[in-house]
């Protein structure tokens, strides 16, 4: 057995270990991304292959992260050192952990957007994010988003300096069981709205003619991204997590948790869209803008909207909030760990990175519009930079850094230790091995082919 590294900051228990780990996943990606996802490749379709794809390639990824963490309690690159310290390996732990210093800013950034809507509905203001071209002018308005943006840094940074426990464990704590019940309350209303029936079917009912080698793409993609995989964030979690808790048991919460959650997504926005479109799927295809100005306006038709919308952007921002947490929590345990940081220095550090790249994707469509990189503003290119670029390739190092150098068995041997048997071990060291390197693979060809024009996703 390898040795057992010092004391660590750790999660109180199971529970802890679980929510922190689902409200990382749970974000924007399930709420806004998710259901247009859906929507455009197939529904039923889309939503068959996702459940298979995080079933197997996603459960996989998020057992061997989390048992890395555990097994070296440090955070991607030191967990990445732990075994062998050979340079293109140390290279995969600086990716792991450089993954979540670019999006926390722009993810930020987004946040942001969603706390000036909740503030705009609680102080009666629905109508006017109703209205055409609110969300368009709201964004060219560098000053605005920047103080919304920092509005949603400073409440980050907040729960980042308070620590494991007190900070990413609480919060999750408290807003994960809200979250679930804000989104159960909007997806029956959604449900019920004359006309909303359509969408449902459309959502869960498979569409073969929507059907396509894109919708595995996409769906791979997004399983990703949802379940915040390859971003050193599953590592660093597993880091704080007691040996006596079941891996396997907390992957298999976690999934549940997000995939529930995404599908409940796609009940409140789906339908509605259907009720307020008269059955237009087409106005589905708002992609980006969905959550941002069709659904307002979806809301504003029907009827009690303050009141919904104040529930729906609450949920949206709890959902980014614990998101973001987690990215920086990952970077703090980052420089603690390999800086020798006390937390304070740590979150000075994040503070500085956030404003410094946030500001410029804040501005990325006011001020600093003229100024774009490969033709996108500066919150899409680190999006694609981040999502697409660099993290299939972590993803692909991790593969095979478990596969060369930690070795399979002691992967097994860590998932093992709460003295249970590896209930899917075969599956997992076939994925591994031959399956998750192939598709992390497909989706970075894919996802720079589709930037580049070659191929449309
Ligand atoms: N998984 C989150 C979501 O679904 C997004 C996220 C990405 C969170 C990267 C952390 C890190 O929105």
């Amino acid at each position: 057995m390898n040795e057992r590294p010092g004391t660590r900051n750790s999660f109180s228990g199971k529970i802890g270990f679980v929510l922190a780990a689902a409200g990382s996943a749970v974000g924007l990606g399930n709420i806004w991304r998710f259901p247009y996802l859906a929507a455009k490749y197939g529904g039923g379709a889309f939503l068959l292959v996702y459940i298979i794809l995080a079933l197997s390639f996603g459960y996989t990824m998020i057992v061997a992260e989390t048992a890395i963490g555990r097994m070296t309690r440090k955070s991607p690159i030191g967990a990445f050192r732990a075994h062998g310290n050979q340079k293109h390996f140390r290279a995969g732990g600086w990716l792991n952990a450089i993954v979540p210093m670019l999006i926390m800013p722009y993810y930020s950034v987004i946040g942001g957007w969603v706390c000036k809507y909740l503030f705009e509905y609680l102080r009666g203001g629905a109508a006017g994010l109703a209205a055409d071209d609110y969300f368009g002018t709201f964004i060219s308005n560098g000053a605005s988003t920047e103080m919304w943006f920092l509005v949603f840094a400073a409440l980050v940074l907040l729960i980042i300096f308070s620590g494991v426990r007190n900070g990413v464990e609480r919060v999750s704590k408290i807003s994960m069981p809200i979250l679930i019940v804000l989104a159960l309350v909007i997806a029956v209303y959604s449900m019920t709205r004359p006309g909303a029936m359509e969408g449902v079917k459309y959502l869960v009912i498979p569409n073969f003619e929507n059907f396509s080698w894109m919708t595995v793409v996409s769906a791979m993609g997004q399983m990703f991204y949802s379940l915040s995989i390859a971003m050193g964030i599953l590592i660093t979690y597993g880091s704080y997590m007691k040996d006596d808790i079941s891996i396997e048991g907390a992957a298999e919460r976690v999934e549940l948790f997000d995939t529930s959650i995404a599908i409940l997504a796609g009940l409140m926005i789906i339908p509605a869209v259907f009720a307020f479109s008269g059955g237009d799927p087409n106005a589905l295809q708002a992609g980006p803008s969905l959550m941002f100005i069709t659904i307002p306006k979806v809301f504003a038709n029907m009827g009690i909207t303050t009141l919904v919308g104040i529930l729906f952007f609450a949920l949206v921002l709890l959902a980014a909030l614990t998101s973001a947490v987690s990215l920086a929590e990952s970077v703090a345990a980052t420089f603690e760990d390999e800086l020798g940081w006390s937390r304070k220095r740590a979150t000075l550090c994040i503070t500085a990175i956030m404003v410094g790249l946030g500001t410029l994707s804040s501005l990325g469509y006011g001020p600093l519009a003229n100024i774009t990189i490969f033709g996108m503003a500066f919150l899409d290119f680190f999006d694609f930079l981040s999502n697409s670029v660099m993290m299939p390739i972590a993803a692909l190092a991790s593969c095979i850094y478990i596969v060369r150098a930690v070795k399979i068995e002691r992967i097994v041997e860590e998932v093992e230790r709460d003295g249970a048997p590896f209930k899917r071990k075969k599956m997992f060291c076939f994925m591994i091995k031959y399956v998750c390197p192939i598709f992390v693979v497909i989706i970075l060809i894919s996802s720079i082919a589709n930037v580049l024009g070659w191929i449309t996703m």
